[in-house]
């Protein structure tokens, strides 16, 4: 890769610290601001040495304007992350996700950065009006994450248009692995974990997603930062039914429990997020880790963190 160091926002995070790991094999000084909201400084333990985590926040725009001066790329992935989280605390969300992105885009035009690449989301889209989504697709928010999420975007590209920031953007659809704070795989390894007879689903079972593991979407961030321009949907390629995956995960985790499924899901939830990635495909993305291998590496991970039955 053609840059020398980074800066990776909310990188003591799921996804962030996967890409922290990444850039520091491949010999980049990585700087992380995050404010460990969600994320844990023991998420960058395996990047010892080639990281410096600095506890701060994204809304403070004093620190911004210290760290970001000769820094080579942007990886702007700190954000409040959690559709529910938003419902509760809309402020804590717009000022982290709308103003905080200003800050670091307004922060990286006043100085010398080739290159801001942003986490966008698929919660940009709101209701499918056809599936699979491309990146043309209306973008009608249903949530104040995804309204917030979006404003950080456009503003990327306001910025990119205006003064000529290189910016590059992934609408991330449902990402997975091990450090994963939050979200049904998570949920339902917990759950298992604390009956290991039955499985509660939230909802119909038909809800359906394009889970991506998170070294596939680590790849995506890699080449938005070798050749990405603009915006492009990031997915694992393979639509599947949380009725799907329930069952798969009962039996990996624990064979013969029971699965009821609930009826009712939560506000601001959208019932089927299915990808087209023909775009980021055509730069050379191809997501290598099938959702059965994915999900036995989280699993893994669980166990071996001993994260205690709640
Ligand atoms: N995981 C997914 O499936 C998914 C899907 C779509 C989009 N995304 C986007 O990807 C990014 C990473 O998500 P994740 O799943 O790793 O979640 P995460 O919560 O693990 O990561 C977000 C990080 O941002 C940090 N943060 C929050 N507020 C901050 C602030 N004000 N200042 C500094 N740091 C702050 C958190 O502490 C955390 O470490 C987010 O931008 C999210 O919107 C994730």
């Amino acid at each position: 890769m053609r840059y020398n160091n980074a800066l990776v926002t909310g990188g003591a995070g799921f996804i962030g610290s996967h890409l922290v790991g990444r850039l520091v094999e491949d010999g980049l000084d990585v700087t992380v601001i995050d404010n460990l909201h969600a994320g844990k400084p023991e998420n960058l333990d395996s990047s010892k040495g080639g990281a410096t985590l600095i506890k701060g926040d994204i809304r403070d725009v004093e620190l911004l304007k210290r760290v970001i001066v000769d820094v080579d790329i942007v990886f702007h992935i700190g954000a409040n992350a959690s559709v529910p989280y938003s419902v509760e605390n809309p402020r804590y969300d717009f000022e982290t996700n709308a103003l905080g992105t200003f800050n670091i885009l307004e922060a990286s035009v006043n100085s010398n950065v080739k290159k801001v690449v942003y986490a966008s989301t698929a919660a940009v889209y709101g209701e499918p009006e056809y599936i699979p989504i491309d990146e043309k697709h209306p973008l009608r928010p249903i949530s104040p994450y995804g309204a917030s999420k979006l404003a950080g975007e456009s503003v990327g590209m306001a910025f990119k248009e205006t003064y000529g920031l290189n910016f590059a953007s992934i609408r991330i659809f449902n990402t997975y692995g091990p450090r994963q704070p939050r979200y049904v795989i998570y949920d339902f390894i917990m759950k298992l974990r604390r009956d290991p007879k039955n499985l509660e689903v939230l909802g119909t079972g038909e809800q359906v997603r394009d889970y991506c593991y998170v070294s596939d979407m680590v790849d995506a961030f890699m080449l938005m930062a070798e050749k990405g321009d603009g915006i492009y949907n990031a997915a694992g390629g393979v639509p599947t039914s949380i009725r799907e995956l329930a069952e798969l995960m009962v039996s990996e985790i624990s064979p013969g429990a029971e699965i009821q499924y609930g009826g009712k899901t939560w506000k601001g939830d959208i019932n089927t997020l299915i990808a087209d990635i023909t775009k980021l495909r055509n730069l050379g993305f191809a997501p290598k880790v099938d959702l059965r291998i994915g999900v036995k590496k989280m699993i893994e991970w669980f166990n071996a963190v001993k994260i205690s039955k709640r």
